[in-house]
């Protein structure tokens, strides 16, 4: 590995990607495992600059309860332990854990030694501020050697540190926004206890990026699925630079793009250096949902369709010799604990097709997080537009239209999300609501337009605001803007007769209504 790197040891807890993340926004790469799959051996063959113990569900004395070769405190790599992280080192290193009287949870007045390496060197810190704790076990006795660096009401050990040996632990967790300083305190232990340069950046990146693509495809032909979406169009970019011409982008527009976005997309693609090949499928798919409402059919069917449209326009290609795909690290990360439940049929590419002749994967973005995808993006010149759409999942429009699909639907969802976008970009509010679309709802109701009666459909809108798209809010978009597009989409798009404003976080929901 070219660079410092940090090890993340995931023992299922829910921040484990928030945990990467913000590590990488101090500009040290780091690479999540689940605690189970690397061996010690393999950790000293790796030689991180330091390890993180995530967070987890269980409790130290549990049965099974998730466990590390204990050398792993012998290696001389700094070692951060995180909530449950922190027990298990409290547990292994001859320390006591107990359970809490009552579970201690949201945010925590906090007591800090600064004269400790995690939080001496972090700017302004002061002695109290507010932690975010969740947990039920705490550490009751800190092992020989270590000593007290935080406590708080309800935590006689919010954090503990034993500095010769470089091993911390603190049973809050630093990489959520709700507790102050975190971020500078990873800071502090990336640099200043694990002497992380921080020269982890998207500059570097595409060039070294460039580089391998090139040494790995020699004068092979690479083919890309393109949607159009933040993902492949960065990895369309970064293929273009690396190869050329050798680069096909077939770009399957099923037509449940949002208004004008197919053509979008191909204006921003036309004029490249890469063969660009548009393919107008939508009576292929309208065709196949003919009588389709339940979700999971409508999204089986749509990924199932999009790989036979792909395979046949790329049977046309002949041998190919790689296939290149925008995975990028969330989709990597596998959660330690085992398989998370699935709630929805996730689908981009939507696997793998069967009958295109290709020698081999690339995953050129495969370890880059959203954010840093968009930064590589800007850094390769891509349009802010492309950069900063918005999340769009595969399936489309035909997800947001509740019950069967219909073209005249269609054309109403497309005309109402439109007026919706329109509107917030207007009010400024587009950077700062992640997500904003329309729904159809199959619901029609009664209204008065003039002197007649009406009964049409039901429009809702949605906004969320999020960081990881795992967890949302919705957004308290100003009622004045959520006036305007009501009173312009029910006098501007036929069969509307009434709009509704989502106003449930997620979970109990999800973002999208299918
Ligand atoms: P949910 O509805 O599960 O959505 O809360 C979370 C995020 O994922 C997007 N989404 C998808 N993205 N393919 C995708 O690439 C899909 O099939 C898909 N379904 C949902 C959704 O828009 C939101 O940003």
């Amino acid at each position: 590995m070219e660079h410092q790197h940090i090890l993340i040891l995931d023992f299922g807890g829910q921040y484990n990607q928030l945990i990467a993340r913000r590590v990488r926004e101090c500009n040290v790469y780091c690479e999540v495992k689940p605690y189970n799959k690397v061996t010690i051996d393999e950790i000293e063959r790796l030689a991180p600059s330091g390890i993180i113990f995530t967070g987890g569900p269980n409790s130290v004395y549990g049965e099974a309860a998730p466990s590390v070769d204990r050398r792993i405190f012998e290696l001389g790599i700094p070692v951060l332990g995180i909530c449950y992280g922190s027990q298990l080192m409290a547990h292994m290193l001859g320390g006591k854990v107990a359970n809490c009287v009552t579970s201690e949870y949201g945010k925590t007045e906090t007591c800090y030694d600064r004269s400790c390496a995690l939080f001496g060197a972090v700017e302004d810190m002061p002695e109290k501020a507010v932690s975010w704790m969740s947990h039920t076990d705490y550490i009751s006795e800190v092992p020989e050697g270590f000593k007290i660096v935080a406590h708080s009401a309800g935590c006689p050990v919010a954090a503990m540190a034993n500095e010769e040996r470089k091993l911390y632990a603190v049973q809050f967790h630093p990489e959520v926004n709700h507790t102050q300083y975190g971020l500078g305190m990873l800071d502090s232990f990336l640099k200043n206890v694990c002497g992380c340069k921080g020269d982890w950046t998207m500059e570097n990146y595409a060039e070294t990026a460039i580089r391998q693509i090139r040494e790995k495809v020699g004068n092979g032909k690479v083919l890309l699925a393109l949607s159009g979406g933040v993902d492949s169009s960065v990895l369309a970019a970064l293929l273009s630079k690396a190869v050329g011409r050798q680069l096909t982008c077939i770009f399957v527009d099923h037509g449940f793009m949002r208004k004008n976005e197919g053509d979008e997309v191909e204006a921003a693609f036309k004029d490249w250096d890469i063969n660009f090949v548009r393919v107008n499928a939508k009576d292929r798919f309208m065709d196949k949902l003919r009588g389709v409402s339940d979700p999971e059919t409508k999204r089986k069917t749509i990924g199932e369709e999009f790989i036979r449209v792909f395979e046949s326009e790329a049977k046309k290609l002949g041998k190919v010799d790689f296939l290149a795909q925008g995975t990028i690290y969330p989709d990597v990360i596998e959660s330690g604990s085992g398989d998370a439940a699935v709630i929805k049929s996730h689908h981009n590419v939507g696997g793998l097709p069967d009958y295109v002749d290709f020698k081999e994967i690339i995953e050129p973005l495969r370890m880059l997080f959203k954010d840093e995808t968009r930064k590589l993006g800007q850094e390769l010149g891509l349009s802010e537009t492309l950069v900063w759409r918005q999340p769009f999942p595969g399936p489309g429009l035909a997800i947001r239209i509740i019950g069967e699909i219909t073209d005249e639907k269609l054309e109403i969802l497309k005309d109402a999300d439109w007026i919706f976008r329109e509107e917030i970009a207007k009010a400024g509010l587009d950077r700062s609501i992640h997500q904003y679309f329309a729904v159809l709802t199959d619901m029609r109701s009664v209204g008065v337009m003039g002197d007649f009666r009406t009964y049409d459909y039901t429009l809702a809108l949605r906004g969320v605001t999020t960081t990881d798209f795992m967890t949302a809010d919705f957004a308290r978009i100003p009622y004045e803007v959520l006036e305007t597009c009501s009173s312009r989409i029910v006098n501007e798009v036929k069969n509307i007769n009434r709009v509704v404003y989502d106003i449930t976080t997620k979970p109990p929901a999800t973002i999208e209504w299918e």
